[in-house]
């Protein structure tokens, strides 16, 4: 009897097909979002040879909050900027042996609203003391209702009158400094303001340099290694043949077999995993309509609690340098300077008697571009000054340059700029996530853990929906570090369960 065998592969085949048991050789995963952790997810998977894979991506472009844009002489980073340290960091892990990463430099002056220059000593030490009062990182042993803010008000203030108690003078200036001592904390937490993030938290610092840049590559780089397309393009991973652009998923159908989601164009996909990279900010705008049914209560709690705010960068091309060797100029307003402005720009937006203008609290040199400079804004005005026109951004900007610089430098308007808009963007609403005293009050797991927690089907208890992205990391939440790792986390999930079953 020949014919046997064969009847028997045509049986076995059709039943693949139509049952899970050939899912266990190459099942369908679909990657929610083309940011870092689902670039991770899918250069992971295909490495391991999961060939049905589709990454859906919302916006036209891939990288998520990594967004490099050729400005002036080389790229600008609208969004992450630095790999935060090298020993258990998977960014500088991808790049070590590639020569791309340079320290940045730290020459950088104070300047008071007076026009006039602080001292390097008096600036050093300024900046040491907000340093010690706000690293421990993590580690500060005190209360978990205690806000960084809190922390930080009472520690500057008992160093200063610790450091300062027989110079008034000094003293005067450094309690001033504490509005941007506000403003740079807000910049590492992406908080609006430093009276939301926990002082207590599990964030950790990788150990060795904390600044690293691109020098002008931008921070794309590490996706085009994670691609392998960067040094080399000759073994690069098929991803760009799985990867649809502006593909909104709006419903995501995760209680039945397979997974069914749905695209803001009509188009549906089915798959037997989804992974979701989205930001917080996205689940915290959109998890009760996106999902069907909703997420379980532990969920929505923990999206509730984990904090998300934004900070905002602005690019500025000028025709020429009209700085010298320092690598960033950082603001100090008094009291007086600061209704001034009130008066010298009366149409300008302003909050509790502060213009907008002086959210702006410091600029920065950009890497291998030498007519550029970044100007940086953080705090609660931020939605505001996303959305203001060209014109008055750039008018805002100059007069503040002027008001603190023009005694030293011959300041020209810039002939270009650009500017980041996280916040008003629909698909990230915010930067990245950080933990609230909410976030430290219950005696369970952490909101981070709960977050990442998979859905799963019932019947068959194997993941359907799984979640990756920045905030879902443990510990290394808010970095790129920390969202590629949680690709690999979730790819590494799936590529465990297959491996059990073949
Ligand atoms: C201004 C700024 C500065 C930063 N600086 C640094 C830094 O210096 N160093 C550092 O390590 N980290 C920094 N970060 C943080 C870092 O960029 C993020 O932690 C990281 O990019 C998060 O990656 P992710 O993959 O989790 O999410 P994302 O990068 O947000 O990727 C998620 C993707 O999902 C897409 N998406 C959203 N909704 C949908 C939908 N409905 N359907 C389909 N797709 C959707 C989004 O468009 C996005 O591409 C910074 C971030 C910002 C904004
Ligand atoms: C991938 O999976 C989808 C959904 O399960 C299925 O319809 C499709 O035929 C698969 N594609 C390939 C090439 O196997
Ligand atoms: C700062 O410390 C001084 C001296 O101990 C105290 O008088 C003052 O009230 C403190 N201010 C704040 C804001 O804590
Ligand atoms: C790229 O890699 C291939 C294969 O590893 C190698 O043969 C080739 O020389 C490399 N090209 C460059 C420019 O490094």
């Amino acid at each position: 009897m020949k014919i046997t065998p064969i009847v028997e592969i045509l049986t076995i085949t059709i039943t693949c097909i139509s049952t899970v048991a050939c899912r266990r050789n190459d099942p369908s995963i679909l990657i929610i979002g083309a940011g870092p952790a689902g670039i991770a997810a899918a250069a992971r998977l295909l490495e391991k040879g999961f060939r049905n894979l589709t990454i859906l991506e919302a916006e036209s472009r891939i990288g998520g909050r990594i967004r490099s844009v050729k400005f002036g002489d080389a790229f600008v980073d609208l969004g992450a900027q630095w790999c935060h340290g090298e020993e258990d960091n998977a960014v500088y892990d991808l790049v070590k042996d590639l020569d791309v990463l340079k320290p940045s430099g730290t020459s950088k002056k104070f300047y008071h609203s007076s026009g006039e220059r602080i001292d390097d000593e008096l600036s050093h030490q300024l900046f040491d003391i907000m340093d010690s009062v706000y690293s421990a990182n993590g580690n500060r042993l005190v209360s978990d209702d205690l806000t960084v803010g809190d922390y930080c008000v009472r520690n500057y203030n008992r160093t200063l009158y610790q450091k300062y108690a027989h110079d008034k003078r000094k003293r005067e200036l450094a309690l001033i400094t504490i509005e941007y001592f506000h403003h740079r904390v807000l910049s590492y937490e992406g908080s609006f303001s430093w009276f939301e993030p926990a002082a207590r938290n599990d964030y950790r610092d990788c150990a060795g340099n904390l600044m690293l840049n691109w020098n002008g590559l931008g921070y794309k780089t590490v996706l085009e290694v994670l691609m392998k397309k960067f040094p080399n393009n000759s073994r690069a991973l098929p991803i760009d043949d799985k990867l649809f652009l502006n593909k909104e998923v709006t419903k995501i159908r995760w209680k039945r077999k397979s997974v069914t989601v749905v695209c803001a164009d009509g188009s549906i996909y089915l798959a037997d995993h989804v992974i979701f990279t989205p930001s917080v900010g996205v689940l915290k705008e959109k998890a009760f309509t996106l999902f069907e049914p909703s997420l379980p209560d532990v969920k929505n709690q923990a999206i509730g609690n984990i904090g998300f705010g934004a900070v905002m960068k602005v690019a500025l091309l000028f025709s020429k340098r009209w700085w010298r060797e320092e690598t960033g100029f950082s603001f100090i307003w008094s009291e007086n300077d600061k209704w001034s402005v009130l008066r010298d720009l009366p149409d300008d937006p302003s909050w509790l008697g502060r213009s907008w203008v002086t959210y702006l609290y410091a600029v920065e040199t950009a890497e291998n571009n030498p007519n550029v400079l970044f100007g940086w804004f953080t705090g609660n005005f931020i939605p505001l000054i996303e959305q203001l026109p060209e014109k008055d951004l750039v008018d805002g900007i100059d007069y503040v340059l002027k008001k603190f610089l023009s005694r030293s430098y011959q300041i020209i308007k810039p002939n270009k700029i650009i500017r980041s808009q996280w916040y008003s963007n629909p698909r990230f609403r915010g930067v990245y996530s950080f933990q609230t005293v909410r976030c430290r009050r219950g005696k369970g797991d952490t909101s981070a853990n709960i977050l990442a927690a998979p859905l799963t089907n019932v019947e068959e208890n194997r993941p359907v929906v799984q979640f990756a992205g920045e905030a879902t990391h443990p510990y290394y939440f808010s970095t790129v570090h920390g969202a590629i790792e949680t690709g690999y986390r979730e790819a590494d999930a799936l590529i465990n369960l297959y491996s059990k079953h073949a």
